[in-house]
Parts: C-alpha cells; sequence; structure tokens
C-alpha cells in the first residue's frame, strides 16, 4: 500500500514516519521549506513513553510536487483548516481519474465536506488523531498525550489496521465519525485555554480555574449537543457528558482521576499555542467555531465559546503579549455567559 501524506507538519511527519520506520511506503508532499529541512535532518520521533524513534532523511520519499499523489493508495491530509479547500483544488487537479482513497486527520468537523465538495466522486474518510504532538526541534516531532487514532470504517480497512499495528500505532475504525469528532471538540475546547494560559499542557491543566473554563465551555457544547440529539463518543476512560464534572473537581482528586483518563507528559501543549507563539492563524475557527454554528443553527447562544473565539482573535493579532491569567479568564467568560453576549 502506497501512502501519501499531505502535509508534513506535526501530524503528518509523526504518523508518515512511525509508518515509514516499520517499512511502510510513505511518501511526504512538504513545502520547500520543509523539504530542505528534512532533507538535512531526516525525523526523529519521540513520544510521552521515552520511545524514540530515527529515519535517515536518505530513507526519506519527500516532494513538494502535488502530482505524485498519483501514485497514492491512500492520502493523509494532515494541513491546518485553513489550507483544506487550497489541497482539494491541488488534489482535483492532479489525480484525475485516480481514486485514492483519502483521509483527513484533522481537526473539526468542516474538513471533510470540504474535500467532499471539491472531490465530488472520491471516497473521503473522516480522522481523528487523539494526541498532541509538537515540534520540538527541526524534524524532531514529540507524541505528548496517549489514545487511539480513529478512521470512518471502510471495505479495505484491515490493510490499514495491519500497518498501524505493526507500528504499534494504535488504531480504531468507526461507522459514526460524527460522535467521534464532537467528542474531539469537546477535549479540544481546551486548546483555546491552553493557549491563552500560554503554559505547558499539564500545569494549565494543574490549576483549577482554568479546568473551570473548559467545564463552562464544554457544558455548553454538551447542552447543545443533547438539544441536537447528538450523542459524543466516548474517548476517555470517562464519558463524555462527565467529563465537566471531574475537571471541575478540586485539585487532588482530578489529579488521581485525570492518572487514568489520559496520560500527558510535561512537554506537551496545544498547537493553537504554538500558532498563537508563531504568529500564525490559529484553528479557533474549526473548533470552537463549530459549537457557535451549533448554536446558530439551533436558533440558540454559545456565549461562552463565542468568548474564547474572540479572546484567541485578540491574540493573534497581539504578537507575543496574549496570556491571560486563570481568575481574569473565568471572570470574563462567566460575565458572558451572564450577559449572553
Ligand atoms: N499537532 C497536534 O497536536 C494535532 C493533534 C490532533 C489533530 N491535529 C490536527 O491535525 C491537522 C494538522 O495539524 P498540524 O499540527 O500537523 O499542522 P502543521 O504542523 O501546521 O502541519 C501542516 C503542514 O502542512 C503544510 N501545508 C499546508 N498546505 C500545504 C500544501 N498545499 N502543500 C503542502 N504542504 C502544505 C504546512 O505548511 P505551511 O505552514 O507553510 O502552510 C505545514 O508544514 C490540523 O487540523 C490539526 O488540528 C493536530
Amino acid at each position: 500500500m502506497k501512502i501519501c501524506i499531505y502535509g508534513a507538519g506535526s501530524i503528518g511527519c509523526y504518523i508518515g514516519g512511525r509508518l515509514a520506520a516499520v517499512g511502510a511506503d510513505v511518501s511526504f508532499i512538504t513545502r520547500p521549506r520543509v523539504y530542505e529541512e528534512l532533507r538535512t535532518s531526516g525525523l526523529k520521533l519521540t513520544d510521552y513513553t521515552g520511545k524514540t524513534i530515527k529515519i535517515a532523511a536518505k530513507d526519506l520519499q519527500l516532494s513538494v510536487d502535488p502530482k505524485i499523489v498519483t501514485d497514492a493508495d491512500i492520502i493523509f491530509v494532515c494541513v491546518k483548516s485553513a489550507a483544506t479547500e487550497q489541497v482539494a483544488k491541488e488534489l482535483y487537479n492532479n489525480l484525475g481519474a485516480h481514486r485514492p482513497y483519502i483521509v483527513s486527520f484533522q481537526n473539526g468537523l468542516s474538513n471533510v465536506p470540504i474535500l467532499k465538495r471539491i472531490l465530488k466522486h472520491h471516497s473521503i474518510l473522516e480522522g481523528m488523531v487523539p494526541f498532541n504532538v509538537a515540534v520540538q526541534a527541526v524534524g524532531h516531532f514529540h507524541q505528548g498525550t496517549s489514545g487511539a487514532l480513529h478512521v470512518k470504517a471502510y471495505t479495505q480497512q484491515q490493510d490499514l489496521a495491519k500497518l498501524f499495528k505493526q507500528a504499534e500505532l494504535e488504531i480504531v475504525f468507526n461507522q459514526d465519525m460524527l460522535a467521534v469528532q464532537w467528542a474531539k471538540i469537546l477535549l479540544n475546547l481546551n486548546n483555546s485555554i491552553n493557549a491563552l494560559s500560554k503554559l505547558p499542557l499539564k500545569q494549565q491543566l494543574s490549576n483549577h480555574q482554568y479546568r473551570q473554563c473548559l467545564a463552562m465551555a464544554q457544558q455548553e457544547t454538551l447542552h447543545l449537543l443533547d438539544l441536537a440529539q447528538i450523542k459524543p463518543a466516548k474517548l476517555t476512560a470517562i464519558s463524555a457528558h462527565l467529563l465537566p464534572k471531574i475537571i471541575s473537581l478540586p485539585n487532588f482528586i482530578f489529579k488521581i482521576l485525570s492518572r487514568k483518563m489520559l496520560a500527558i507528559d510535561p512537554l506537551a501543549r496545544s498547537s493553537m499555542q504554538d500558532d498563537l507563539m508563531a504568529g500564525r492563524t490559529t484553528e479557533v475557527d474549526w473548533i470552537n467555531g463549530e459549537v457557535v454554528q451549533l448554536a446558530q443553527q439551533l436558533g440558540k447562544q454559545a456565549p461562552i465559546n463565542k468568548t474564547l473565539i474572540e479572546l484567541i482573535k485578540q491574540a493573534e493579532i497581539s504578537g507575543s503579549e496574549f496570556s491571560i491569567g486563570a481568575h481574569d479568564l473565568k471572570t470574563k467568560l462567566e460575565h458572558a455567559a451572564k450577559l449572553k453576549v
């Protein structure tokens, strides 16, 4: 099976690299800058368990030419959501009559609909990456949290299952990916809070007031999901509806319970925080934005998530001076909820 990774960033390099390391035929479509970097550095992949995998540059199939998609049996779309439309157009122009499977390993709900709109006759599958991957140095990608990948069930899934098993990457195939995607959004609601805290994930989640902010955003989302009759999947040891309750518990109880929910190391940060630090536009519209959109569809409001979007948008234009303390953030969110702004 020939795999093509479209977008050699954190997720593309990590998943593609793990598969290439066990001998899979993986090619990477990269930006010219990334091509030059990886051509020199190769890949180093590490994880929260202490695993280290190195792939020499000579063993990586790198290309800046999107035409290589014509060789692929399966393509993993691993670009940020804002780049999906462009990638869909590039795929349309280059694939012609060739029909590989296309898996979107992106956050949010809107990427697959964009791909399906432009690539009408292709098999597009929802994918979900549960864990966090961050760049540590050029060519070094670190998996900071645990979890199983999810992909929409399809007829030839056994081939992929076998390969991921070899690479020791847990993968689950689901019929109901909407439930999985919403469950992931509930967890990703912490991305904006983590970004605004400017702290590593573990440190931010150790703060009770930041956790209360997350619980408020999750509670608002769960209420809307109930109204829409969408039942989020259970991605952690705790069901989605219990998450805000567990998260709001005092520090000492949360510490004990969270060990069972998620392995997380001191290096992990949300990629939204990295985006803010690097002055890039974030994916907030594809995460909290989905909640606001759902509220609109239901004729309701989502003031907590709307406020988090506004704060991130302000942070996007304010350079490196964007952090908000836990008490201030909680006060802002409570105020927004009261006013229903
Ligand atoms: N990182 C995580 O921890 C994590 C976890 C779960 C899910 N996700 C999701 O996974 C997706 C990818 O995230 P990421 O963190 O891996 O992003 P990333 O590190 O920014 O990687 C995306 C890469 O794709 C490149 N790219 C964009 N358009 C391209 C094109 N047309 N041709 C070739 N390359 C292109 C980008 O280059 P430029 O930057 O130059 O555009 C960048 O190198 C997102 O939807 C994210 O939400 C991420």
